[in-house]
């Protein structure tokens, strides 16, 4: 063979490994409505970025007859690229090699890139569309998926883990996205399941489709398992690219800024009337949000999940920030154990990777009821407090309308941290609402009153007394607990100022092997 033969091989089989499984499976794949793993690579990252690792690599199984099925890659596309300029590696599992099933070539292939990854300090995106363990090579495939859940661990909180799930992703295959810190899924193209409709109507006796166990609008709406559910595959892609314009490559940097044209000194005279003059009556914070933040861009996470807390991305004068926020829209904007669960998870995402807290506080308070209390709403309002008096990163507070009890001390408030906390004066701030507290409070002398109409009249009485003394924001403030009352329309310049004052912060916890955070 001479030189220009050798070149020509070597053309050859880079594009039969481009082939993967070949024609009719890629065929196949299309005619399912999903693109290939490598279609999906190019589409994500910039292009002519890709540079790819391993695409010699094949399986060692010499079982079964698989010593006469071997393909190049072996199933999953490797590499790193760009996106914006940026950095990222990359695994794109290849659904047309068998089924994109893992073996022990191929765990290795995704362990390599995810040991570089940490090494770079550069994030790590994975696509996932697998038929789970290659299961003609047994043991050595679950010892995969093993090293890739170690190297999950060992990444968190250091590089960004993205997962995209477009097909299938079941059994112990779940926990390496689970692992991860966001998961989207391809709404009817994906599911994620530990175990399949199959064995759960064998085991259980319940009858359930593939979609109503593990597809992505239960995963987005039921479990939260996924953050987004993407209506199809480029929108999911097009969401990583977006979501990295939020996050730092590593924990060691600051989150990308980017100059932005949206004055900080917008005035919204709007939010001044936006709260109901009766407290009772719901509005969406939602509104609020694209107010305030710089080109009413705001990238939701888990919209369809714990609909009575939001959570998402925004950026204040080009600076990335997490934002928490109660929503009265929904349950009144009461903390219960997904909401909890929910917003802790985010508030621990933003602190890992250096991402300013902006919250808004509406809350009446717990929910109560045997359901949360039995369902240990005790732990999981816990897990929500301790994130926030655990974080670091600047913290800023606006209470815009109710803070109640134990909710107050959980949303960031000032004894948690919270470095700036301010308060609309429309901010009640209290242990509990007026009518709860008179209950306690006045009970036995209303009891005591014979007239129905003079209790009311008297109930009525003290619930002004109280909502007089305590339904408003100058009792906190008073004691420094609140920084200062500010006028709603302008919230946006007080918030781009106060981040922009506190960007430098420095703040550490106590050393520790790590937390006991209570999961
Ligand atoms: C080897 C596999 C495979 C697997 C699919 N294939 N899954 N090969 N190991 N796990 C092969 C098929 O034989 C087929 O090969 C090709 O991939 C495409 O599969 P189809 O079944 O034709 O595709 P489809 O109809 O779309 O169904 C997809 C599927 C199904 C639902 C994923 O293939 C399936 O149920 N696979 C088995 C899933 C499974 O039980 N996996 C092990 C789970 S245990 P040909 O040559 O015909 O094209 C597990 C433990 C992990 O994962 C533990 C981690 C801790």
């Amino acid at each position: 063979m001479n030189n220009q033969d050798k070149i020509n091989q070597l053309i050859e089989l880079r594009a039969k490994a481009k082939l993967g499984g070949g024609i009719d499976r890629i065929n196949s794949q299309h005619e399912k409505g999903k693109m290939t793993a490598r279609e999906r690579i190019d589409m994500l990252l910039d292009e002519g970025s890709f540079e790819e690792y391993d695409m010699f690599v094949t399986h060692r199984c010499r079982d079964f007859g698989l010593e006469k099925q071997e393909y190049l890659s072996d199933g999953v596309i490797t590499g790193h690229g760009t996106i914006d300029g940026r950095v990222v590696y990359i695994f794109s599992q290849d659904f047309t090699v068998f089924g994109g099933s893992l073996s022990e070539s191929f765990a290795k292939k995704i362990c390599k890139v995810m040991d570089q990854a940490i090494k770079v300090g550069a994030p790590l995106i994975g696509i996932n569309d697998s038929g789970g363990a290659r299961i003609q090579e047994g043991v050595h495939s679950l010892a995969g998926y093993a090293e890739i859940f170690e190297r999950n661990i060992l990444a968190s909180g250091v590089i960004p883990q993205i997962s995209l799930i477009f097909g299938p992703c079941a059994g112990g295959a779940v926990y390496s996205p689970a692992l991860t810190d966001v998961v989207i899924m391809s709404d009817k193209t994906s599911y994620m399941f530990v175990t399949g409709p199959k064995v759960t109507k064998t085991v259980t006796g319940e009858d359930i489709s593939t979609e109503d166990l593990g597809g992505a609008t239960v995963h987005a709406t039921k479990s939260g398992v996924a953050h987004f559910r993407a209506d199809d595959e480029e929108e999911g892609l097009m969401l990583v690219r977006k979501m990295l314009e939020y996050l730092p490559s590593n924990n060691l940097e600051e989150p990308p800024y980017t100059p932005s044209k949206d004055p900080i000194d917008r005035v919204n005279d709007e939010l001044n009337e936006i709260i109901p003059e009766n407290p009772n009556q719901p509005y969406d914070v939602k509104d609020i949000i694209h107010t305030i933040v710089d080109n009413e861009e705001f990238l939701e996470f888990h919209r369809h999940y714990a609909r009575n807390i939001i959570v998402g991305f925004a950026k204040f004068n080009g600076m990335p920030v997490g934002i928490v926020a109660n929503q009265p829209n929904y349950l009144a904007g009461v903390l219960d154990i997904e909401s909890s669960r929910k917003a802790a998870r985010f508030v621990r995402f933003c602190d890992c990777f250096n991402v300013p807290i902006v919250t808004l506080v509406d809350v009446p308070g717990f929910l109560p009821g045997s359901v949360q209390e039995y369902g240990g709403i005790i732990i999981h309002g816990a897990k929500l407090m301790f994130a926030y008096g655990e974080a670091t990163v600047p913290k800023i507070t606006i209470t815009l309308r109710k803070s109640y009890g134990g909710a107050h001390d959980v949303m960031s408030s000032k004894q948690l941290r919270g470095d700036i906390n301010y308060a609309w004066p429309t901010a009640e701030i209290a242990v509990m609402g007026a009518k709860g507290a008179i209950e306690v409070l006045e009970g036995r002398n209303i009891a005591a009153i014979e007239s129905e109409e003079e209790r009311k009249k008297y109930t009525e009485e003290k619930e002004a007394e109280y909502k007089e003394k305590f339904a408003n924001p100058y009792e906190a403030a008073k004691y420094g607990f609140i920084d200062d009352i500010i006028e709603p329309r302008n919230t946006r310049f007080r918030i781009c100022r106060a981040l922009q004052t506190i960007s430098t912060k420095k703040e550490t916890n106590p050393p520790k092997k790590h937390s006991n955070i209570p999961l």
